[in-house]
């Protein structure tokens, strides 16, 4: 029996800043952030989302009544998280309206936490084959205004439903970790932005990679050139492709140059959101299902997973031949939609998310055209609405 991901969708605001703007704004050549930083958009994430109801927004649209009566496990994978006790999981899940009969946790390492709600949801189905799960990767990415990491910056969730024979991708059963205590990036529990050793992440992740993907190869008597595609957790997509050319020289050039296009497909949407930390590595997915005309059943994806931290994995799957129905096929036209904002909105955005502190708020919601909103907090609570209901 096959198991992996069923279905895969994803939302963000309904907000970006064009990076040739901000870098103009920050005395930087456009042409860092374009091509050397590879962002092209960012997504502004207004006070009335966070990380529930872009998760909640994410996922409703894929999820049928016949799903929602076999969920039993829903995973948030975060470290945008709300609350130091309660799990956002068990928020969205109220949101969506699923049976209470249901596991609802959240998980935290950094950007890896959306793997390991992968890898626990697909062992869960494999010993109940008859149930499903949602995991969802959910995250705004905050460095703070005028700092090197701010270009890196975005924000979104990737929601998928974990099923026996899958539509979308089949997750092999093998996969290599590391795991070790590493200070590139942190984020104290006093912070709403992440502290971080910017160019050492940068050779950390690079070093995760060959070692998890070398050691992928060895463990399982794998060559390199069984993968017709490589994706990647993309903080920013010239990362990607770092990691991606410490890689080409393990393969013959035909297998150069195929990797080479399908990366480009894999980066095409992340270049207009920006990190949304957890969701990453499934966003790159899902545009690769979407932009890659040269995709088809039975190939190979190896999966590489990086949170810092740190922690990386590499695992393989295998593309289904209805992968088309279960992929988010609307989401080029839904980016494109969005509403561009200058430098000076975006920053009223990152400055007026709800405040950590206990008085009761009120925020901004008329412009937001989302179904899951936050509205403010009410007695230390923070007041989700559902316009649906
Ligand atoms: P920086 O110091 O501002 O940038 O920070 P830089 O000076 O290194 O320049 C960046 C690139 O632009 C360089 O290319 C320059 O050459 C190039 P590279 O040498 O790297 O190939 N450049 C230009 N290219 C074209 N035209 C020009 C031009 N000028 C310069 N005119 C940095 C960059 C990424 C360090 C910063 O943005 C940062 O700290 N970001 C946040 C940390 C991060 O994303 N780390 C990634 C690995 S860690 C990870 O992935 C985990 C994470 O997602 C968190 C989690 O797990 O939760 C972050």
């Amino acid at each position: 029996m096959q198991v992996g991901i069923d279905k895969i969708h994803f939302a963000t605001s309904h907000l970006y800043v064009d990076m040739t703007e901000l870098a103009r704004q920050r005395g930087q050549a456009p042409d860092k952030f374009l091509i050397g930083i590879g962002q092209s958009q960012m997504a502004v994430i207004p006070p009335s989302q966070d990380l529930v109801t872009l998760a909640a927004n994410a996922a409703y649209p894929m999820l049928t009544a016949e799903d929602a009566a076999a969920i039993d496990l829903v995973v948030v994978g975060t470290e945008s998280g709300i609350d130091h006790s309660k799990a956002s999981a068990i928020y969205v899940a109220r949101l969506l309206g699923l049976n209470r009969r249901c596991r609802t946790i959240e998980m935290k390492e950094a950007c890896y936490a959306g793997t390991a709600g992968v890898q626990l949801a697909s062992d869960h189905v494999r010993v109940h084959p008859d149930k499903k799960a949602l995991v969802i990767g959910a995250d705004v990415a905050r460095y703070g205004l005028n700092t090197p990491g701010e270009p890196t910056q975005g924000g979104g969730a990737v929601a998928m439903l974990i099923s026996a024979n899958p539509r979308v991708l089949a997750i092999d059963t093998e996969s290599t970790v590391l795991s070790q205590d590493v200070m590139d990036f942190w984020r104290p529990p006093y912070r709403t932005e992440a502290l971080v050793d910017g160019k050492y992440s940068s050779n950390i992740y690079i070093d995760y990679f060959q070692d998890v993907f070398k050691g992928y190869l060895e463990q399982t008597g794998t060559s390199a050139n069984a993968f017709d595609a490589l994706i990647f957790h993309l903080p920013y997509t010239k990362m990607g492709l770092k990691a991606l050319r410490s890689a080409l020289p393990m393969v013959s050039e035909t297998q150069q140059q195929r990797w080479i296009a399908h990366f480009e497909a894999s980066r095409k949407l992340n270049r207009l959101v920006g990190n949304l930390y957890t969701g990453s590595l499934y966003l790159s997915l899902l545009s690769l299902l979407i932009a890659d005309p040269n995709l088809k059943a039975g190939d190979r994806l190896g999966l590489f997973s990086y949170g810092s931290g740190a922690e990386g994995e590499f695992y393989g799957a295998t593309l289904q031949a209805d992968y088309q129905q279960g992929i988010d096929l609307g989401l080029p036209q839904r980016l494109a939609r969005r509403q561009r904002v200058d430098v000076s909105a975006y920053e009223d955005c990152f400055n007026g998310q709800l405040a950590w502190q206990p008085a009761n708020q009120t925020l901004p919601t008329h412009n937001d055209p989302h179904r899951f909103i936050l509205t403010g907090q009410k007695d230390q609570q923070r007041q989700y609405l559902d316009r649906c209901n």
